[in-house]
């Protein structure tokens, strides 16, 4: 049995958002293709993600120095343990789907948050003489976005969404090459095109679902 973990970056519900339309199709889909693997949904608007402050090095600093986690003030006890259960329920799961709408050519800031508290040395990645190697080779990752604009995400392009090219760069860190992603690129540049723009990503979605 395969885990996916499904992590929603979007404030909206899928009656208001292209990418989480989708998304719901490709779970639907493969829920329909893969009854016996279990999806657990992580919605991180609705969640508390924990964004790295002072008060985060701060407990950080004592950690590494010996301090024990309960040496630690409340507020850092609970910020510590909600990064942990963050990253162990990451790395409990075998497949990932990020869905999230391209905002100001990157990721909305709570999925930047969330990203950073996966980055953790010997979990994710570590460093070694020739350079990090990824510590999850095994796993895979779909990425759903829906953007306003069209963009080239090919090999060698001046590609403006950062947040495709980011999310594939820090999964390719942590050691996942198997990475698909589905663009719902173009439906406010061209409004007249949106329905054909949003049925074509469900098809592929349909499809991705079945081999994924
Ligand atoms: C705050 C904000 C920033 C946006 N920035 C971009 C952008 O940089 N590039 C782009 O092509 N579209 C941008 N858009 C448009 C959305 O990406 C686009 O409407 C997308 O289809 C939204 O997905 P959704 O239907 O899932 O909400 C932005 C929209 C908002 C609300």
């Amino acid at each position: 049995m395969s885990r996916l973990l499904f992590i929603a970056a979007h404030p909206l519900t899928a009656a208001a958002s292209k990418t989480l339309t989708v998304a719901e199709v490709f779970l639907d889909a493969y829920r329909e293709r893969h009854g016996a693997d279990a999806v657990t949904a992580l919605n991180l608007f609705a969640e508390t993600i924990p964004a790295l402050t002072g008060a985060t090095f701060d407990a950080w600093k004592k950690i590494k120095t010996g301090a024990a986690p309960t040496d630690l003030p409340p507020a850092e006890q609970q910020e510590m343990a909600r990064h942990n259960e963050l990253l162990t329920q990451f790395l409990a799961h075998d497949q990932y789907v990020f869905a999230n709408p391209l905002w100001n050519f990157f990721l909305p800031p709570v999925a930047k948050q969330y990203l950073d508290l996966l980055c953790v040395s010997g979990k994710t990645f570590r460093y070694t003489p020739n350079g990090p190697v990824g510590l999850l080779p095994e796993k895979k990752v779909l990425h759903i976005q829906s953007a306003g604009g069209v963009y080239d995400r090919g090999a060698g392009a001046v590609n403006a969404d950062f947040a495709a090219a980011y999310l594939r760069h820090l999964m390719k860190f942590f050691g996942i090459t198997d990475f698909s992603g589905i663009y719902i690129d173009g439906g406010d540049a061209f409004p007249q095109r949106r329905d054909a723009i949003v049925a074509e990503a469900k098809e592929a979605a349909r499809e991705l679902a079945a081999k994924f």
